[in-house]
């Protein structure tokens, strides 16, 4: 767009918002012109490092691949050409990133990346917290796991809304810490939900706040439930569920891998209720959340954490193992003598704790492998740094540096051989990386 400085001058005065028509949508960018156009150049370079990023580890990959083939030629080695089929295999796995145009980025600008987390997802140690002479609980320990659905239950003002908000760093615990596992993406909808901007449109909101054209917005909003002229609705004139349903919309769309979670259903009618339980079925991350709602409760959670006489003790079982539990602590504590229900209830609860550790010992194996496969390639890149290096030696080198070098190189080889022969356990046990 050509344009002199008066009419720049003038685009500044009067615009408070940029529509950008593309041949796939709307661009929207809020501000006035000399702002659209830093907008657009920022997101355009962001897009564009990402873009680099990824082709400098592809190069990498095809690097690797070669000389797999190379190793495997010179050696003769079978395992080497299958270490090429690998590599060539997770090459063709990466979701690639379209090059920026500069005339059009935003369609490509968000990337499909819900990574997952690690084993422990939020681990609370020894967490103490009283409002002035207020005590509401210490000694709290209490870990989620990787894709558990942890309810936390307990009497009003007993500290649900308080532990999540320690989590979020929104309240700081007066004794304790809280580990945040790696990768790990947090999305809180909290009690009562508020917005930036409220006087704007809920299909301008979504399609500003994430850069996205309004087509493209509107197809995201219609997945929970603003269809129609709801999508034109200002944001200010929204009732409590419908911001609720908004903003849970926003975090399912951001594919955070962790959902926090405050009496969610509250304010929500039935139908935005089946969305909620469809969309949280449905998610593949984890979710902690608090909940008075027992139907929700049932069909969502996983195990359960009470809060009870300012202690937490959780519960390994959904919501029908946990009334079982309780009922069974009850009935033991007066002495009543009903071995056989006992018998049953806790056969129940030993199997469900072993499919659960069955579970998790799987997914501890997937972690180790990627784990493997990441310190594999990162072995073969200094290798190849070394090699480089130990290639290019000229006079000027000192001949103590040269065998230092030399050293390494060695033992990062001898390293890589062990680590393939680790990599050939994980194929043995017929696991693989997908
Ligand atoms: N920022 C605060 N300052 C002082 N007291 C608070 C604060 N936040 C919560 N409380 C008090 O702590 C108790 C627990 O609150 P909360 O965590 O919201 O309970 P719950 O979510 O279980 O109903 C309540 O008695 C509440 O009044
Ligand atoms: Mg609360």
């Amino acid at each position: 767009m050509g344009m002199g400085s008066h009419e720049r001058y003038f685009l500044d005065r009067v615009v408070n918002k940029v529509i950008e028509l593309e041949s796939d949508g709307v661009q929207i960018y809020y501000g006035n012109y000399s702002k659209y156009v830093t907008e657009k150049e920022l997101r355009f370079l962001q897009a564009m490092k990402e873009y680099e990023s990824q082709q400098k580890k592809i190069k990498r990959m095809e690097d690797q691949i070669q000389r797999y083939r190379i190793w495997g030629e010179m050696r003769d080695s079978e395992k080497m050409y299958k270490r090429a089929k690998e590599l060539e295999k997770r090459l063709e796995k990466i979701d690639r990133i379209n090059k920026p145009i500069v005339d059009k980025k935003a369609a490509d600008f968000h990337i499909d990346m819900v990574e997952r987390t690690g084993r422990e997802v939020i681990k609370l140690s020894d967490i103490k917290k009283s409002f002035g002479s207020n005590k509401l609980f210490d000694d709290v320990n209490l870990t989620l796991f990787y894709k558990d659905s942890l309810c936390i239950l307990g009497e009003n003002g007993t500290g649900k809304s308080t532990i999540l908000k320690i989590i979020l760093n929104e309240i700081a615990p007066d004794k304790g810490s809280i580990k945040v596992g790696s990768n790990v993406t947090i999305g809180y909808l909290p009690q009562e939900v508020s917005f930036d901007k409220e006087d704007i449109s809920v299909a301008d909101y979504f399609s500003y706040h994430y850069g996205i054209s309004l087509g493209e917005a509107r197809k995201e909003l219609a997945k929970i439930l603003f269809t129609g002229d709801d999508v034109y609705k200002h944001i200010g004139t929204l009732s409590g569920g419908e911001k609720s349903r908004l903003k849970l919309g926003m975090l399912i769309y951001e594919k955070v891998n962790t959902l926090i979670l405050d009496e969610p259903t509250d304010h929500l009618d039935i139908e935005s209720r089946e969305v909620l339980e469809e969309s949280l079925i449905n998610y593949d991350g984890t979710l902690l959340f608090v909940s008075h709602d027992r139907y929700f409760v049932d069909k969502i959670a996983t195990c359960i954490a009470e809060i009870d006489d300012k202690k937490i003790k959780l519960y390994e079982f959904n919501y029908e193992g946990y009334k079982q539990e309780k009922q069974r602590l009850t009935e033991s504590q007066q002495v009543f003598d009903e071995t056989k229900e006992e018998r049953t209830v806790s056969q129940g609860r030993e199997t469900y704790i072993k499919k659960k550790e069955e579970q998790r010992a799987k997914e501890k194996a997937k972690r180790d492998l990627a784990k493997l496969e990441n310190s594999i390639l990162e072995t073969e890149n200094k290798i190849i740094e070394l090699e480089k290096i130990l290639n290019t030696v000229s006079d000027e080198w000192d001949l103590n540096e040269y065998n230092l070098k030399y050293n390494e190189y060695i033992q990062l080889k001898d390293d890589m051989e062990k680590m393939y022969e680790e990599l050939d356990k994980f194929n043995i046990k017929g696991e693989s990386h997908d």
